[in-house]
């Protein structure tokens, strides 16, 4: 069996790695418009950062894992190609702000139909609006090459980070595909190449538009735990509870359950704000506009939260970071991801930068021109310094910020770090990861999320 897979982004990458290394006997191409990036998947510098992913690039390149940019010969060959390209939110048009784009799912059906080479599974791996199977399977039928396509959904579930542990090993792997006797033999095709490692009881089928839709509804459900937990953490510094005491109260509650209720400076990341944004949309589109209002204040209490963290430095920098040094301690939307996408970092420093603040930013995996497009800021830009380590990035500041849970900075020498800034010290801890102890002893003034 030959596999092809179109976009080696954060998804493509590593899910095909894993299929790789799992099923000796395929062999999996991954293949991308850009060639840099071809190149990093090729060389021992990759260009997702994800614990333990290099190791398994590492098993199978070469042997059964390719990464080209020879896209149409990857696509001839293949017996299933997975879609695997981004779907941003849309910046232009119709939907502007809120719908998916979709025209780089459009440009691989296009591909796909002209190129040809025989009968195909096509699987739609990217996060999709429900029913975007139709415009890729009328693309497909129009091509009047002759040949058969069976258009299938198998969404990815990996969280960035955790990226390997949940390939190997995942809560459920999910297909969906047509109820007809040729869609369900494409669908066992796909389950048989999952059930190589993966048990079949946690292998779900239903119907194309469930799986299109379970997806998005996953990734609302789960922001909107933390939207919840952050509403109630600005209820918690107005009252005195705190808010990991109230999350751990309510996550022995088997009905509720613990995971996802982490309160923070707020989520980030490529598929929680667009998969609800997008969901709010279809929503509309359907004529719920109630349903659509509902979820779309998952995403404003998001923004709330972001807003409130950067009022709470304000209010404790007697109302003015004009003219003073702020340390971002993390840039990634969480640890263990050079991904930046979406980060809360983005809009805390935005906001701080407005108010005239210097920044000096380290993190441990994203790059420095990562951080700069991320901010829409030239290089050179003399408000914003890069440092290489966490007490580098401390020293002579006012204030440091902590935006992502790097364990590096729950281990910090705490009292070495206080003596080499300007007092009085701030330490702002958007993920509530430090012990407060440790701050306060060395001298920090301490202000975490849903605490007073
Ligand atoms: C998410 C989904 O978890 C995954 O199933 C889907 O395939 C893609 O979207 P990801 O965005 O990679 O994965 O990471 P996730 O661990 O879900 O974290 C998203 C954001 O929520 C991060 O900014 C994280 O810091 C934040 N978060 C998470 C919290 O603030 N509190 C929590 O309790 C959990
Ligand atoms: P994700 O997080 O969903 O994996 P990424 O942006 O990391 O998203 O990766 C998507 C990849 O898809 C990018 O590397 C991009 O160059 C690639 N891509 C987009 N459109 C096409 C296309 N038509 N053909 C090949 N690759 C594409």
């Amino acid at each position: 069996m030959k596999i092809c897979c179109i976009g080696a982004g954060y998804v493509g990458g590593p899910t095909m790695a894993m299929i790789a290394k799992k099923c000796k006997d395929t062999k999996v191409t991954v293949v991308d418009l850009n060639q840099s990036r071809i190149d990093e998947w090729n060389s021992n510098e990759l260009p997702v950062y994800e614990p333990g992913l290099l190791e398994v690039v590492q098993e199978a390149r070469g042997k059964n894992l390719f990464f080209s940019t020879e896209i149409d010969d990857s696509i001839k060959e293949a017996d299933i190609i997975f879609i695997s390209v981004n779907t941003p939110t849309k910046q232009y048009g119709s939907g502007k702000g809120r719908a998916a784009d979709l025209k780089f799912i459009e440009l691989c059906a296009r591909n796909i139909a002209k190129v040809g080479g025989g009968d195909k599974i096509v699987v739609e791996k990217s996060t999709v609006p429900v029913r975007t199977a139709q415009m890729v399977k009328e693309i497909l039928s129009e091509s009047d090459n002759g040949h058969n396509y069976q258009v299938l959904s198998n969404p990815e579930f990996l969280a960035e980070g955790t990226a390997i542990t949940d390939l190997e090993n995942p809560d459920r792997v999910l297909i969906g595909g047509d109820i007809t006797t040729a869609g369900k033999k494409a669908v066992d095709t796909v389950v048989n190449l999952y059930a190589q490692w993966i048990d079949k009881d946690k292998i779900i089928t239903t119907n194309l538009w469930s799986s299109e839709l379970s997806k998005l509804t996953a990734n609302a459900f789960l922001a909107q735990r933390i939207s919840s937990i952050n509403a109630i953490s600005a209820l918690c510094e107005a009252t005195g509870a705190d808010v990991d005491e109230v999350a751990n109260a309510i996550g022995t509650d088997s009905r509720i359950g613990s995971k996802f209720l982490k309160s923070s400076v707020g989520f980030g990341g490529s598929c929680f704000q667009k998969d609800i944004l997008n969901l709010s949309y279809l929503c509309k589109h359907f004529g719920l506009p109630e349903v659509a209002t509902y979820w779309d204040q998952v995403v404003e209490m998001n923004n709330y939260q972001k807003d409130r963290f950067v009022q709470r430095i304000m209010d404790a920098m007697f109302n003015t970071v004009s003219g003073k040094s702020i340390c971002i301690w993390g840039f990634a939307f969480k640890k263990d991801t050079n991904d930046a996408r979406e980060s809360p970092a983005i809009a805390v420093c935005s906001r701080l930068l407005e108010e005239q603040a210097k920044l000096k930013i380290y993190d441990p995996q994203v790059d420095y021109t990562t951080i700069l497009s991320s901010l829409g800021l030239e290089k050179g830009d003399n408000r914003i310094t890069f440092c290489e380590s966490a007490i580098e990035a401390a020293s002579e500041t006012h204030a440091i910020a902590l935006l992502t849970e790097w364990e590096e900075f729950r281990g910090a020498d705490y009292g070495l770090i206080y003596s080499k800034m300007e007092k009085p010290a701030h330490f702002f801890d958007g993920r509530n990861l430090v012990d407060s102890k440790k701050v306060t002893d060395a001298g920090f003034t301490l202000s975490r999320i849903g605490k007073v």
